[in-house]
């Protein structure tokens, strides 16, 4: 069997995101705390690795092989950042079982997270295959994160 790609992988990571952020908002949705909030934690914390990845590994080698400092890896450690406050905002109103302060913010999460990555997917991940040699390397780096 092939070895994945950078891309694959790394979309692979954002769909099991997307799936437990989906199941998070559907419960809360439904006033079911108690799944809601661990589902919540769980996909947070699946989030920040995501982010971690990419800003610790992936980000740095690209960024090495291709000289391209300041550009897209720059607007996606930004992104992060936005992304990484409303979390913290969320995980507010998640302790304190506030649904409609959580629902309205973790629609906004949404659609910033939707952008994002589609911006990986179709831009920076493809440009990380080209670009890098050892993918199945990073891959594995990535993996133990
Ligand atoms: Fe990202």
């Amino acid at each position: 069997m092939q070895p994945p790609t950078i891309s694959a992988f790394m979309a692979g990571h954002h769909k099991e995101c997307d799936e437990l952020f989906a199941q998070a908002e559907e419960a809360i949705a439904d006033n079911n705390w108690a799944d809601g909030v661990p589902k919540w934690s769980q996909f947070a914390s699946e989030l920040e690795k995501h982010f971690t990845r990419e800003e610790s590994i992936l980000f740095p080698e690209f960024e090495s092989q291709t000289g391209m400092v300041g550009g897209p890896t720059q607007m996606m450690r930004m992104e992060h950042e936005q992304m990484r406050s409303l979390v913290s905002e969320i995980n507010k109103a998640s302790s304190s079982q506030d649904k409609e302060q959580f629902l309205a913010l973790s629609e906004t999460l949404m659609i910033t997270m939707q952008q994002h990555n589609m911006k990986e997917e179709q831009i920076l991940y493809p440009m990380t295959d080209q670009s890098l040699p050892n993918g199945s390397d990073i891959i594995d780096r990535m993996r133990q994160e």
